[in-house]
């Protein structure tokens, strides 16, 4: 990485010369940085366990929106809310298809359905009557791949 003067002809040697320690505090400085921010990290989450706890988080927050909407019969807002919930749910399924766990695809591929049952559905009623069918899917799925924050059987 670091380049000698021997790279450099004699009509460079001086000006070789006069760079090469700026070169050396750069790149010193630059290790030194990634150090320091390598310390500054939170304990290591696994990326694919990062990602799919954005998914999941999103899916409960917008699936617990969806049912305060439909309570309060705002059929618009409660469809909205539906449809953040099967696209996440529609992630999640990916992943798990990825994984080839067809059980746990499954699961989410029905979470994924009544969520979206529930963003075409034109009353309140209709739409509750979707978005429950998602519920069973939630501790089924957990029974088997959860453990706290993290997967399990993975
Ligand atoms: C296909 C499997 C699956 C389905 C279906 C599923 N979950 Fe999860 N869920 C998991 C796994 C695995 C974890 C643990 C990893 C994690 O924390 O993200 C989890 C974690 C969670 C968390 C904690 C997220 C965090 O890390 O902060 C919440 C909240 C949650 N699920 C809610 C739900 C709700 C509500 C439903 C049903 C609408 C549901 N889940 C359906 C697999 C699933």
């Amino acid at each position: 990485m670091v380049r000698t003067g021997m790279s450099y002809g004699n009509r460079h040697a001086v000006y070789a010369g006069s760079m090469r320690p700026a070169t050396i505090v750069i790149t010193v400085f630059a290790f030194g940085l990634a150090g320091l921010m390598a310390q500054d990290q939170p304990p290591q989450i696994p990326p694919e366990l990062a990602q799919y706890q954005t998914w999941m988080k999103a899916a409960a927050g917008a699936r617990g929106a969806a049912m305060k909407s439909i309570q309060a019969k705002n059929v618009a807002a409660a469809a909205a809310s539906a449809k953040t919930v099967a696209e996440n749910f529609d992630l999640m399924a990916n992943f798990w298809k990825s994984k080839g766990k067809a059980d746990a695809q499954a699961f989410s591929e029905t979470a994924r359905d009544a969520a979206k049952a529930a963003a075409a559905a034109s009353t309140p009623e209709e739409q509750q009557a979707a978005m429950q069918k998602s519920g069973p899917t939630c501790t089924g799925c957990h029974n088997i791949y959860r453990d706290g924050n993290n997967f399990k059987g993975l």
